[in-house]
C-alpha cells in the first residue's frame, strides 16, 4: 500500500511517500482502507520527536481517519466489511489501510461524509469534555474561545452555540474571526490587534465571562483569566503558541476561579461516567445534523507533509483533510 513514512526525526518536508506491507487485521482489530484522515497539530511534534510519547522512526504519521472495514480480526464482533467507521490511532493514518483496535473507532453515521467523520473526533470530543464536563456551560453562559478558528477552537464555538452559550471567539485575522462569526459566535476579538481583557469585559458589561477555553497558551492565557467573572472557570487544553504561560495565583484568588485541565487521553480513563454520557451526547448532534466540522483546507495523500506544515504555519481554518479516493 501506499503510505506517508518519516523515515527519521525531522520536518513534515522530510516526509517520503513509498511502498510498504498493507498491515493484517490482528486479534479485536480491524482493517480500514482510510478514504480521508485529519491532520492534527500534534502530527508536527511526533515528527520532530517532540511529543509526549516519542514514536521511534520509521513510522506513517497520522491519527485520525475514516473510511471502511475491509477485514475483521479474530474475537472482534459487531463489525463487518463495508462498514463506514471513523478512528483514531497514535500514528499511522497517513495510508491507504490502517490496523486499528475495533474499540478505537465508531459508526459513521448514515448521512455523514467520511471527510467530516475524519474531521470530527479528536476535536469535537475535546471541546465537548472541555465545554461539558470540566467548564460546565449551559445555556445563557458566556464562553471566551481563543484560538477560535483552529481545529479544538471551531469545534468549540460550534458546540458552545448547540448547547445555548454566549460566544466570543478570540483568533488572529478577519478572515478566522469571519469564520467564527458564520458559525455562531456573537463577538468575535481579533486578539493580535486588539486588546483581549479590555475587548471581553466590554462584552460582558464589565462582568467578565463564566469561563474561557485555551488550545493556545503563550501570552493569550493572562488576558484572557483577568477577564472571567467571579468564579469563572478557565480550561487550559493545549499550547499551540508554543509557550506554556504562567499565571500569577493572587489572580485566581481574588476572584474564585477555578483553573483547570482536560486531556482527552485520561479524562476517558478518570472521568468515564462522564465521557460515556459527552461521547454519547456528541454523536446524537453529529448523526442529526446539529453539529459538524469546518474543512478548511484538503491534500492528496502525496502531501499530507504539506497539509502538516499549513497546520504548523497558523494558516488553517477549521480542519485540514488528507484525502484518499
Ligand atoms: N487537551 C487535549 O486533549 C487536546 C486535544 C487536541 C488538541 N490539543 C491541543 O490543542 C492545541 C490546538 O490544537 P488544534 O488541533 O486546535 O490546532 P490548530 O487547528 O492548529 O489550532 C491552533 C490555533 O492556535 C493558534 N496559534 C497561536 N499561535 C500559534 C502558533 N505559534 N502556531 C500555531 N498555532 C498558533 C492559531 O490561531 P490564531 O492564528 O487565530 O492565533 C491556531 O488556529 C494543540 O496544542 C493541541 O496539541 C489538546
Amino acid at each position: 500500500m501506499r503510505a506517508i513514512r518519516c523515515t527519521a526525526y525531522g520536518t513534515p518536508e522530510d516526509l517520503v511517500l513509498t511502498e510498504i506491507p498493507t498491515p493484517t487485521a490482528g486479534p479485536g482489530q480491524l482493517l480500514v482502507r482510510v478514504r480521508a484522515a485529519a491532520v492534527n497539530f500534534p502530527d508536527m511534534l511526533f515528527l520532530s520527536g517532540g511529543y509526549q510519547v516519542a514514536v521511534p522512526p520509521p513510522f506513517t504519521p497520522g491519527s485520525e481517519f475514516a473510511g471502511e472495514v475491509v477485514a475483521v480480526g479474530a474475537g472482534v464482533t459487531g463489525f463487518a466489511p463495508g462498514d463506514r467507521v471513523a478512528g483514531s490511532v497514535l500514528v499511522g493514518a497517513f495510508a491507504e489501510y490502517v490496523a486499528v483496535q475495533a474499540r478505537a473507532v465508531t459508526r459513521v453515521p448514515d448521512g455523514v461524509g467520511l471527510d467530516a467523520a475524519a474531521a470530527f473526533g479528536v476535536t469535537y470530543r475535546t471541546a465537548y469534555f472541555a465545554l461539558r464536563s470540566t467548564a460546565g456551560i449551559g445555556a445563557g453562559d458566556t464562553v471566551v474561545v481563543l484560538g477560535a478558528a483552529g481545529g479544538v477552537g471551531l469545534a468549540a464555538v460550534d458546540l458552545a452555540v448547540a448547547l445555548g452559550a454566549r460566544v466570543i471567539a478570540a483568533a488572529s485575522s478577519a478572515e478566522k474571526l469571519a469564520l467564527c462569526t458564520a458559525r455562531g459566535a456573537q463577538v468575535v476579538i481579533d486578539y493580535d490587534r486588539q486588546n483581549l481583557r479590555d475587548e471581553i469585559k466590554a462584552a460582558t458589561d464589565g462582568v467578565g465571562a463564566d469561563a474561557v477555553l485555551d488550545p493556545v497558551g503563550g501570552r493569550y492565557a493572562e488576558p484572557a483569566l483577568r477577564a472571567l467573572a467571579r468564579g469563572g472557570r478557565f480550561v487550559t487544553l493545549g499550547y499551540a503558541s508554543g509557550q506554556i504561560p504562567s499565571i500569577p495565583l493572587n489572580l485566581v484568588l481574588l476572584k474564585g476561579i477555578t483553573v483547570c485541565g482536560m486531556e482527552i487521553r485520561t479524562f476517558f480513563t478518570d472521568h468515564p461516567e462522564e465521557a460515556a454520557r459527552d461521547t454519547a451526547e456528541l454523536h446524537e448532534m453529529f448523526a442529526a445534523g446539529r453539529i459538524a466540522p469546518h474543512i478548511g483546507a484538503r491534500f492528496p495523500l502525496a502531501e499530507a507533509g504539506a497539509a502538516i506544515r499549513f497546520v504548523a504555519d497558523r494558516r488553517a481554518l477549521g480542519k485540514v483533510i488528507v484525502e484518499l479516493p
